[in-house]
């Protein structure tokens, strides 16, 4: 058992004036990122690797309005696990948070909890340890203020309930981080914010009520564009397209790698010899999605460097030294045509697997319905 206290590490995005927080065990390395924006991606994994940090899991405190999650790009690439609240629906989050819930990283754990009144499904991350206790606020409790009720199943009465009934009753020195802040603030404490709040000091609910639905906010900005692409992670999949489900048996040359061949015909090569099947997705996602079998493991992006495997050039060419073909998958066939490129500027002969292993998410987000290696029927295992 570690004796050391969590880390804490602001970020901040100007633009949104949204907090990202950085989450570690400073013994282990291992951190939880909550509230990623994806206009910051380069920026978080610069801070990520300069600290050596091994990301574990992505976390939403529920949909956001006002910019765009990066949390799909950090599973896509880097194999980070996601959670989000489930009364959310973000359905391509691989944990569906419910109240009570941990999360764990290296020797300490953060504790969802529901809290609803921002949208129906918000919630709030408490960390408690011996020396010191975090929780992690969104747009539910804010410096002086807290997060409005008036759209996406927002409740004045549940966000009152959430305050006064849920937060207020941690323990009053916990540290207060905010999901934003509008005038510099960076956090508060809890007996700060039961003093002093402008919305609830003194405040019954109905008088509550009253202040939430006299706000006459503006609708945020980015509303129409940032809820639908929250509910994916962030993810936008206009890559590919439906004609690349058209064939069953198929193989289509592109400009910059041999070309792209159905999960189908590249199973069908490496059955009889043709071809070499090599997984370019991370460990993590492996062992969280599953298997191939006969597929060379050979990631293309490995935590936690963040940067593209620096063995990959040897391996992939050692593979393909007796000039065989190799076809390339990984997890929605996105990183393996860069992997596919990189190879083909080698001298491999690389293909890209059309849909990878998981296919894209569907209307309702769901991954691996629409597509890809498992869907289609082809072999893989759990573990
Ligand atoms: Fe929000």
């Amino acid at each position: 058992m570690s004796t050391s206290t969590p880390q804490v590490h602001q970020l901040f995005d100007a633009a949104s004036s949204t907090y990202t927080y950085l989450v570690f065990d400073p013994t282990t390395l291992d951190a939880v990122i909550i509230d990623p924006v994806v206009e910051q991606l380069e920026r978080d994994q610069t801070v990520i690797q300069a600290k050596g940090l091994k990301l574990c899991w992505a976390l939403e405190t529920h949909a956001h309005a006002d910019h765009i999650t990066s949390a799909g790009l950090l599973a896509e690439h880097f194999g980070v696990k996601t959670a989000a609240p489930e009364g959310c629906h973000i359905g391509t989050a691989a944990v569906q948070l419910v109240d009570g819930q941990m999360m764990p990283f290296g020797s300490f754990a953060l504790k969802a909890l529901h809290t609803p009144g921002h949208t129906a499904g918000s919630m709030c991350f408490y960390l408690s340890t011996p020396e010191a206790s975090h929780v992690f606020t969104g747009d539910t409790l804010l410096i002086n203020g807290c997060g409005r009720t008036d759209f996406q199943s927002g409740s004045a009465e549940a966000m009152y309930h959430s305050l006064t009934e849920i937060l207020y009753k941690l323990p009053e020195h916990t540290t207060v981080w905010p999901g934003h802040d509008y005038h510099g603030r960076t956090h508060s404490s809890i007996s700060h914010e039961m003093q002093f709040n402008i919305r609830t000091a003194g405040q019954n609910l109905e008088q509550f009520k009253t202040t939430m639905d006299n706000l006459n906010l503006p609708k945020p900005k980015r509303i129409d564009e940032a809820v639908p692409a929250n509910l994916t992670s962030g993810m936008r999949h206009d890559a590919g397209g439906e004609a690349t489900r058209a064939n069953l048996y198929s193989v289509q040359k592109a400009a910059n790698y041999a070309g792209d061949v159905s999960p189908e015909l590249a199973w069908q090569w490496v059955q009889t010899g043709q071809a070499i099947l090599v997984d370019v997705r991370s460990d993590a996602e492996r062992a969280w999605v599953g298997f191939v079998p006969d597929a060379k493991a050979l990631a293309w992006k490995q935590w936690p460097a963040m940067e593209v495997n620096p063995v990959f050039d040897v391996e992939i060419q050692a593979l393909a030294k007796d000039g065989q073909k190799v076809v390339l998958l990984c997890r929605s066939g996105v990183r393996s045509i860069a992997a596919a490129q990189r190879a083909t500027q080698l001298g491999v002969q690389a293909y890209n697997i059309l849909e990878g292993f998981e296919g894209d998410p569907d209307a309702h987000a769901h991954r691996g319905l629409l597509g890809g290696w498992r869907k289609r029927g082809l072999p893989w295992r759990q573990n």
